[in-house]
Formats: structure tokens, sequence, C-alpha cells
């Protein structure tokens, strides 16, 4: 009978251990608990940038976690200065707040392949270290999964059923809409009700999720406005974001093909920053050529580094100052250049044995003549 009792209470502690949230979440994704919405190791992704540990033991975690994203961001975005200090202001106001009082909703406008869906990434990595690949991230593309003008009443409902089943499973959980420009008017007010500051919508509460339009409406204002500040000898550093946040919100507002046309997200205020993304200048180009050189374990090459940034078109046309696909075409020029560099590596190779071979060759013949 002891022996019994022994085995069930051995069994009931060891299921009791098992099915501990600290043990089990080291196995099985977790959705994150509540004071733990930021990741504050700064270990997610590939780029590091560690949360200095000193620090970390006397902040608290959310000030951990921002802090961490920081040197994420720091470390891994290039040339958008703008960008980083508004996401960090938001996540920080965000996550520092134990009831916030609708959720986070961020817009982030920019030209191609300036950094929009990295920096999503970044931060969606910081919330759920899984990333885009976390059960509680949520990626949707206007094209793909929005595509018919005529099944907009269907998108609505589908989408709102997705987010209201994902929110209940996770708080916490992340949406990001892709290719907002090419999303059909109306799409996207049916989220309206979630962004806004109700304490629950139908015994759902929304205000822990995230959510994050990409898009490039208001790109060519951004542009615009990075330019003359060139024009006018001004740093780039020194654009502020009240410089475009206006500009962004109103030209957003009433651009047919911006996915928020007439939307009522923003008659209502629910976007809570509108986030630009300045054009990328060739070195920053440069920087990511040699960032993902390094990611791909190889030694930082600058004539490749040039000869890449060379590659890419710039505009305006006679000043050429802004790369016209940003970073986005830099990993499939340095394919090209890694093939090439393979290519002259293994053709040295070939050429280094035949010489060694032809030596060997002399060698033997000089001894087998001395021989004879
Ligand atoms: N500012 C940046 N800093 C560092 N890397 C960048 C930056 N911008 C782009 N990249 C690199 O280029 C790739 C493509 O950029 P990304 O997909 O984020 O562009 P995007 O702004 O979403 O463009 P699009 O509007 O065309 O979708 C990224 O995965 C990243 O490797
Ligand atoms: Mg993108």
């Amino acid at each position: 009978m002891a022996r019994v009792g022994l085995a069930l209470g051995v069994a009931s502690a060891l299921t009791g251990y098992l099915s501990h949230p600290r043990f089990y979440c080291n196995y099985v994704e977790c959705c994150p608990r509540d004071g733990q919405r930021l990741n504050a190791s700064g270990t997610a992704g590939a780029g590091g940038g560690r949360a200095a540990p000193e620090l970390g033991r006397s902040l608290g975690s959310a000030a951990r976690g921002v802090r961490a994203l920081k040197a994420q961001l720091d470390n891994r975005l290039f040339g958008q200065h703008l960008a980083k200090d508004v996401v960090l202001k938001a996540v920080l106001g965000f996550s520092n707040n134990p009831s916030p009082k609708k959720p986070l909703m961020l817009s982030l406008h920019g030209w191609a392949g300036t950094g929009k869906n990295f920096l999503s990434q970044i931060l969606a990595e910081q919330v759920h270290p899984a990333g885009l690949r976390s059960k509680y991230v949520h990626l949707f593309l206007a094209t793909l999964h929005f595509p018919h003008h005529d099944q907009v009443k269907l998108y609505k409902e589908q989408l709102q059923n997705w987010i209201r089943g994902n929110v209940s499973a996770c708080p916490s959980s992340v949406f990001i809409f892709d290719e907002m420009d090419k999303m059909h008017p109306g799409v996207i007010d049916a989220i309206k009700p979630f962004l806004d500051y109700y304490e629950e919508v139908d015994g759902v509460s929304y205000r822990k999720a995230i959510f994050i339009f990409l898009s490039n409406a208001g790109g060519d204002l951004i542009n615009k406005a990075a330019l003359d500040f060139w024009i006018s000898g001004k740093r780039r550093e020194d654009i502020q974001l009240k410089d475009l946040e206006a500009l962004l919100s109103v030209g957003v507002f009433n651009n047919k093909n911006s996915g928020l046309w007439h939307s009522s997200i923003i008659d209502r205020n629910l976007i809570d920053y509108f986030v630009p993304f300045l054009p990328l200048e060739q070195r920053h180009v440069k920087m990511c050529v040699r960032a993902e050189m390094t990611a791909r374990g190889y030694a930082v090459d600058e004539n490749i580094v040039q000869a890449v940034a060379d590659e890419m078109t710039y505009f305006p046309k006679e000043q050429r100052i802004y790369s016209d696909k940003g970073c986005k075409t830099v990993q499939a020029k340095l394919d090209i250049h890694e093939d090439l560099v393979m290519r002259e590596m293994k053709a040295r190779g070939v050429g280094q044995l035949l010489a060694a071979a032809h030596t060997s060759l002399k060698e033997i013949d000089a001894v087998s003549v001395r021989k004879v």
C-alpha cells in the first residue's frame, strides 16, 4: 500500500514538474505571461546585440526588453534613425504599461527595400522569439490573402474571426499586414473594433496585441522631404518625425491606393504612430552588403562591397543619391559575386594543383635522369 502511495506521489510530482510552465515552455512555444511582453535577452534573430547584464539586473523587465530591442535595431537596421526612435518610443510606452488602453498600432511607410519588413521581423522576434515562425505572429499579404475585390465582405468576416480566435489564445499576438497599398479599401476597417479603446469586445481583450501595417504609400512624400533636406545642405539625421508625420497621415488618408483611403482607422486616430522609412543612400547599401557577407560567414571584401553597391541604380537621375530598391536586391547580387568568387577560387585551386603536379613531375623526371 505504502509503495502504491509512494509511486502515486512520485508520478504526481513528476507530472506537476513536467507541466510546470518553466519546464514545458522550454520545449513548446508558450504565449508570454503578463509582465513578460518583451524578450529581454536580446538574443532573438541573427544579429546578437545582448543587453548589458549589469544594466539588465538593475532594470525592470519592460525596460530590459526595450534595451534589447534597441541593441538589435542599432546593430541591424541601417539609416533609419526616425523609424528606430519612433518604434522604441512606442514599444517603451506600450510595454511599460501593465494595462494599455488599446492595442499598439504602428503604420510603417517608405520606399521599396528600406527595411519595413525587416524591422517588423525584429520587433516580432522581440515579442515572440520564433519571430515570423511563431504561432503567435501572423503575416497577411494583401495580394495573397485578400486578392478579389468582390469578396471584401467575406474577407472582413474571416479576418475578424481569425483575429478574435488568435487573441483569445494569446493576448500578445502580433498581426502584420503587408502590402497595405494593395489592400481593397474597406477590408482593413474590419479590424477597427479591435483597435479601439474598448476594455473587451465580446469577452476578448485586444489591448495587449500589436498591429503593424506596411506600405509603400507615402514613400514618395518621404523621399521628397529627404531630398529637400539634402538639397538645402542639412544632415539626414536632423530630419525629425514632425517633419513627416502629418504629411504622412494626411497623404495616406487621401491616397486612393493606400488601403487606408478614407479609413475610419485614421479618422478615429487609432494609428498610434506613422513610422517613416527614409530612402537608403549608397553608404547604407554598403552596410547591408557587409552585414550580409558577415552573415554568410565570409570576411568582408571591400572590392565586392563596392562592386555590389555600384550595380544598384540610384535616383534622382542627376544626383544619384538614393537606391531605387533600397537594400532589397543586395542578397541576389551577392549570390552572383559569390558564384564568381567561388569559380575563380576553384579555377585558381585547379591551376595551383596543375602547377604543383607539374613541379612534382619535373622532380620525378630529374630523379629518374639522375638514376639513369
Ligand atoms: N535599413 C535597412 N537596414 C538593414 N538591412 C536592410 C534595410 N533595409 C532593407 N534591408 C535588407 O533588405 C532586405 C529587404 O528589405 P525589406 O523587405 O525590409 O524591405 P521593405 O521596406 O519591406 O520593402 P518593400 O516595400 O519593397 O516590401 C531585408 O531583409 C534586409 O536584409
Ligand atoms: Mg516589404
